[in-house]
Protein backbone atom coordinates (compact mmCIF):
# COMPACT_ATOMS: atom_id res chain seq x y z
CA UNK A 1 0.00 0.00 0.00
CA UNK A 2 1.40 3.45 -0.77
CA UNK A 3 1.40 5.85 2.25
CA UNK A 4 -1.59 7.21 4.08
CA UNK A 5 -1.99 10.95 4.43
CA UNK A 6 -0.81 12.48 7.15
CA UNK A 7 -1.32 15.83 7.45
CA UNK A 8 -0.97 17.92 9.73
CA UNK A 9 1.92 16.17 11.77
CA UNK A 10 4.46 17.73 13.51
CA UNK A 11 7.86 15.69 14.73
CA UNK A 12 9.02 18.08 17.52
CA UNK A 13 6.42 16.44 19.66
CA UNK A 14 7.27 12.94 18.89
CA UNK A 15 9.95 10.71 21.25
CA UNK A 16 13.05 9.37 19.35
CA UNK A 17 13.06 5.39 19.06
CA UNK A 18 16.74 3.60 19.29
CA UNK A 19 17.64 2.30 15.52
CA UNK A 20 18.29 -1.58 15.92
CA UNK A 21 19.32 -2.48 12.51
CA UNK A 22 22.88 -3.23 11.68
CA UNK A 23 24.84 0.06 10.26
CA UNK A 24 22.17 2.55 12.47
CA UNK A 25 23.31 1.57 15.85
CA UNK A 26 23.96 4.64 18.13
CA UNK A 27 21.23 6.48 15.96
CA UNK A 28 17.60 6.83 16.89
CA UNK A 29 15.16 8.04 14.59
CA UNK A 30 11.40 9.27 14.08
CA UNK A 31 9.26 7.48 11.53
CA UNK A 32 7.53 11.00 9.23
CA UNK A 33 6.26 8.48 7.13
CA UNK A 34 5.99 4.58 6.00
CA UNK A 35 4.95 2.37 3.01
CA UNK A 36 3.71 -0.72 5.02
CA UNK A 37 4.52 -3.17 2.18
CA UNK A 38 7.76 -1.62 0.44
CA UNK A 39 9.06 -0.63 3.84
CA UNK A 40 9.69 2.75 1.86
CA UNK A 41 9.96 6.01 4.57
CA UNK A 42 10.66 9.00 5.40
CA UNK A 43 12.46 9.62 8.46
CA UNK A 44 14.03 12.30 11.45
CA UNK A 45 17.35 10.54 12.25
CA UNK A 46 19.47 11.88 15.30
CA UNK A 47 23.21 10.37 15.19
CA UNK A 48 24.63 10.79 18.61
CA UNK A 49 27.82 11.98 19.34
CA UNK A 50 30.46 8.93 18.11
CA UNK A 51 28.08 7.43 15.92
CA UNK A 52 30.54 6.10 13.29
CA UNK A 53 30.07 3.39 10.20
CA UNK A 54 32.11 2.13 7.65
CA UNK A 55 31.62 2.36 4.10
CA UNK A 56 28.27 0.62 3.08
CA UNK A 57 25.78 0.79 0.18
CA UNK A 58 21.77 0.67 0.91
CA UNK A 59 19.17 -1.55 -1.38
CA UNK A 60 17.10 1.81 -1.83
CA UNK A 61 17.89 5.57 -2.97
CA UNK A 62 18.50 7.52 -0.33
CA UNK A 63 17.79 11.18 0.12
CA UNK A 64 20.17 12.46 3.34
CA UNK A 65 19.47 16.36 4.03
CA UNK A 66 21.45 18.06 7.13
CA UNK A 67 19.23 20.04 9.73
CA UNK A 68 21.36 20.57 12.79
CA UNK A 69 25.50 19.79 13.42
CA UNK A 70 27.75 17.74 11.51
CA UNK A 71 28.58 14.39 9.96
CA UNK A 72 32.12 13.37 8.14
CA UNK A 73 31.27 11.28 4.70
CA UNK A 74 34.89 10.36 4.05
CA UNK A 75 37.19 13.64 3.50
CA UNK A 76 33.98 15.54 3.63
CA UNK A 77 32.25 17.32 6.35
CA UNK A 78 28.34 17.73 5.62
CA UNK A 79 27.05 20.96 7.82
CA UNK A 80 23.70 22.20 7.97
CA UNK A 81 22.24 22.30 4.73
CA UNK A 82 24.41 19.33 3.02
CA UNK A 83 21.59 17.28 0.51
CA UNK A 84 23.24 14.12 -0.40
CA UNK A 85 21.00 11.76 -3.46
CA UNK A 86 22.21 8.14 -2.94
CA UNK A 87 20.89 5.86 -6.00
CA UNK A 88 20.91 2.32 -4.44
CA UNK A 89 24.03 0.26 -4.36
CA UNK A 90 26.45 3.19 -4.09
CA UNK A 91 28.83 2.84 -1.18
CA UNK A 92 28.52 5.72 1.03
CA UNK A 93 32.26 6.67 2.31
CA UNK A 94 32.59 6.00 6.06
CA UNK A 95 30.84 8.38 8.45
CA UNK A 96 31.87 9.74 11.46
CA UNK A 97 29.64 12.57 13.57
CA UNK A 98 31.87 14.13 16.73
CA UNK A 99 29.26 15.83 18.44
CA UNK A 100 25.90 14.45 16.91
CA UNK A 101 23.63 15.31 14.26
CA UNK A 102 20.06 15.58 13.12
CA UNK A 103 18.92 14.27 9.56
CA UNK A 104 15.96 13.66 7.43
CA UNK A 105 16.65 10.60 5.84
CA UNK A 106 14.26 9.27 2.58
CA UNK A 107 14.28 5.76 1.53
CA UNK A 108 12.55 6.22 -1.37
CA UNK A 109 12.14 2.49 -2.22
CA UNK A 110 12.29 0.03 0.60
CA UNK A 111 13.45 -0.35 3.85
CA UNK A 112 16.49 1.05 5.27
CA UNK A 113 19.56 -1.37 4.84
CA UNK A 114 22.82 -1.30 5.21
CA UNK A 115 25.53 -3.41 4.14
CA UNK A 116 28.81 -3.06 4.67
CA UNK A 117 31.32 -2.47 1.35
CA UNK A 118 33.62 -0.01 -0.21
CA UNK A 119 32.76 -0.88 -3.90
CA UNK A 120 29.88 0.02 -5.64
CA UNK A 121 26.98 -2.56 -6.38
CA UNK A 122 27.49 -3.28 -10.12
CA UNK A 123 24.05 -2.06 -11.19
CA UNK A 124 24.38 1.10 -8.85
CA UNK A 125 23.68 4.50 -11.62
CA UNK A 126 27.30 5.96 -10.64
CA UNK A 127 26.29 9.38 -12.35
CA UNK A 128 22.59 9.85 -10.06
CA UNK A 129 25.35 10.35 -7.18
CA UNK A 130 24.65 14.13 -5.52
CA UNK A 131 26.81 15.45 -2.45
CA UNK A 132 26.09 19.22 -2.38
CA UNK A 133 25.49 22.03 0.48
CA UNK A 134 22.45 24.13 -0.52
CA UNK A 135 22.81 26.31 1.73
CA UNK A 136 25.90 27.57 0.67
CA UNK A 137 26.85 26.10 -2.65
CA UNK A 138 23.09 26.57 -5.00
CA UNK A 139 21.16 30.02 -5.66
CA UNK A 140 17.79 30.25 -5.12
CA UNK A 141 15.60 30.45 -8.67
CA UNK A 142 12.15 33.08 -8.27
CA UNK A 143 9.21 31.15 -8.96
CA UNK A 144 8.32 27.76 -9.44
CA UNK A 145 9.00 24.79 -11.76
CA UNK A 146 6.63 22.49 -10.60
CA UNK A 147 2.53 24.55 -11.46
CA UNK A 148 2.23 26.77 -14.18
CA UNK A 149 1.50 30.29 -12.46
CA UNK A 150 2.15 30.70 -8.66
CA UNK A 151 2.16 34.01 -7.07
CA UNK A 152 5.19 36.46 -6.55
CA UNK A 153 7.56 35.60 -3.24
CA UNK A 154 8.05 31.97 -3.55
CA UNK A 155 11.73 30.43 -3.86
CA UNK A 156 13.49 27.50 -5.25
CA UNK A 157 16.88 25.55 -4.81
CA UNK A 158 16.35 22.02 -7.03
CA UNK A 159 18.05 19.68 -5.69
CA UNK A 160 17.15 16.16 -7.51
CA UNK A 161 15.32 15.39 -11.04
CA UNK A 162 14.84 11.83 -11.72
CA UNK A 163 14.60 12.08 -15.53
CA UNK A 164 12.96 8.71 -15.76
CA UNK A 165 10.25 9.48 -13.23
CA UNK A 166 10.12 13.32 -12.89
CA UNK A 167 10.12 12.92 -8.98
CA UNK A 168 11.85 16.20 -7.86
CA UNK A 169 13.56 17.29 -4.76
CA UNK A 170 13.46 21.10 -3.50
CA UNK A 171 14.17 23.42 -1.04
CA UNK A 172 10.57 25.46 -1.18
CA UNK A 173 10.94 28.90 0.68
CA UNK A 174 8.17 31.36 0.60
CA UNK A 175 8.53 35.48 1.71
CA UNK A 176 7.11 37.27 4.20
CA UNK A 177 2.94 37.17 3.48
CA UNK A 178 3.37 34.78 0.69
CA UNK A 179 0.08 33.75 -0.33
CA UNK A 180 -1.20 31.44 -3.02
CA UNK A 181 -5.06 31.85 -3.28
CA UNK A 182 -6.10 28.55 -5.36
CA UNK A 183 -7.38 25.36 -4.64
CA UNK A 184 -5.08 22.44 -6.42
CA UNK A 185 -4.63 18.67 -6.96
CA UNK A 186 -1.83 16.42 -8.78
CA UNK A 187 -1.13 13.29 -10.20
CA UNK A 188 1.98 12.73 -7.69
CA UNK A 189 2.38 12.67 -4.09
CA UNK A 190 4.24 15.29 -2.14
CA UNK A 191 5.58 15.92 0.86
CA UNK A 192 7.46 18.34 2.83
CA UNK A 193 9.82 18.90 6.08
CA UNK A 194 9.24 22.55 7.66
CA UNK A 195 13.12 22.63 7.94
CA UNK A 196 11.97 26.97 9.70
CA UNK A 197 9.01 28.66 9.57
CA UNK A 198 5.39 28.36 9.60
CA UNK A 199 2.99 27.79 6.94
CA UNK A 200 -1.07 27.72 6.56
CA UNK A 201 -3.36 25.49 4.81
CA UNK A 202 -6.69 26.11 4.33
CA UNK A 203 -7.89 22.49 4.96
CA UNK A 204 -4.96 21.77 8.03
CA UNK A 205 -4.22 24.36 9.30
CA UNK A 206 -0.70 25.98 11.18
CA UNK A 207 2.41 24.30 10.54
CA UNK A 208 5.29 25.22 12.11
CA UNK A 209 8.89 24.27 12.28
CA UNK A 210 9.12 20.22 12.35
CA UNK A 211 5.88 20.13 10.54
CA UNK A 212 5.71 17.33 8.22
CA UNK A 213 2.52 16.21 5.73
CA UNK A 214 2.62 13.51 3.62
CA UNK A 215 0.19 14.18 0.46
CA UNK A 216 -0.94 11.30 -1.77
CA UNK A 217 -1.89 12.07 -5.37
CA UNK A 218 -5.50 13.99 -5.79
CA UNK A 219 -5.60 15.18 -2.61
CA UNK A 220 -7.22 19.16 -2.42
CA UNK A 221 -5.06 21.53 -0.94
CA UNK A 222 -4.71 24.91 -1.05
CA UNK A 223 -5.30 28.29 -0.48
CA UNK A 224 -2.24 28.43 1.56
CA UNK A 225 -0.22 30.98 3.19
CA UNK A 226 3.43 32.38 4.95
CA UNK A 227 2.84 34.92 7.42
CA UNK A 228 6.52 35.10 8.30
CA UNK A 229 8.47 33.09 6.49
CA UNK A 230 8.81 29.13 5.58
CA UNK A 231 11.55 27.11 4.73
CA UNK A 232 10.82 23.45 3.59
CA UNK A 233 12.15 20.64 1.85
CA UNK A 234 9.96 19.43 -0.24
CA UNK A 235 9.69 16.27 -2.55
CA UNK A 236 7.15 15.62 -5.16
CA UNK A 237 7.38 11.53 -5.82
CA UNK A 238 5.52 9.82 -9.07
CA UNK A 239 3.68 6.92 -7.18
CA UNK A 240 4.75 3.71 -9.34
CA UNK A 241 1.79 1.58 -8.24
FE1 LIG B 1 0.89 20.36 -4.23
Amino acid sequence: MTRPHIEPFIELNEDYKKFKIPGFIGADYKTLSLDTDKGACSLKVRMNAGFKRPPGLSYSDLEIFVLTGEVKIGGDTCAEGHYLFVPAGIALEAMEVADGCELIMMYNDSEPSFEESDANHDLALKEGFISVNSYTDMPWQGGSIVSPSVATGLFLKLLHFDPLTEAMTFLYCMSPQYMQDNISYHDCAEESYHIWGSSWMMQFGELPTGGYFWRPPYINHGSFRSKIIVCMLFPLLVIED
